[in-house]
């Protein structure tokens, strides 16, 4: 084989794998983008949480100290004794996620009993689902 095809040969390889490469490195970022920002579902993602370490204390069966009841979105969206505790847009700002954090503006951190205390990542899911728009999705 002489240079002159030596040299085509190797063009002709770069030329074949860069696409490769750069497709590669575009689905890794993708990638690292879904997995930086999930879509939080309410049904999904949220109604269970709530199921198993909220409603135990905040439902309408009976009248409940906090008057914050999580039965429905609708009934959640409405609030509690101190008003709305979500700002759809707005985690930071919403009660509910300041009341699941150790030290809330009044009252316990939510929830009270250490056994039903949330994971990070539950934290997180409210967190995300709040600031994604807290919508019935
Ligand atoms: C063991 C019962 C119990 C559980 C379980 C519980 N809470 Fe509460 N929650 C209370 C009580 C009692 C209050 C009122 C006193 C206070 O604010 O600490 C309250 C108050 C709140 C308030 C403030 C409502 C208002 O307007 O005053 C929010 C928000 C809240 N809880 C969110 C949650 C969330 C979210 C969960 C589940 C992750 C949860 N709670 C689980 C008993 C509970």
């Amino acid at each position: 084989m002489d240079r002159d095809s030596l040299k085509l040969g190797l063009s002709l390889m770069l030329l074949a794998v860069t696409p490769v490469v750069t497709f590669m490195s575009f689905d890794l970022r993708q990638e690292k983008a879904q997995k930086k920002d999930p879509e939080v579902s309410y049904t999904k993602d949220i109604v269970p949480i709530i199921q198993k370490h909220c409603i135990s204390c905040h439902s309408s069966d009976e009248e409940r100290p906090s008057e914050l009841y999580m039965d429905t979105y609708e009934m959640l969206m409405k609030g509690g004794r101190h008003g709305k505790c979500i700002s759809p847009g707005n985690a930071k700002e919403s009660i509910l996620y300041q009341k699941i954090q150790p030290d809330p503006p009044f009252g316990r951190w939510m929830p009270p009993p250490k056994k039903l205390k949330l994971t990070p990542e539950q934290v997180d899911l409210f967190r995300l689902w709040i600031d994604q728009g807290a919508t019935n999705n």
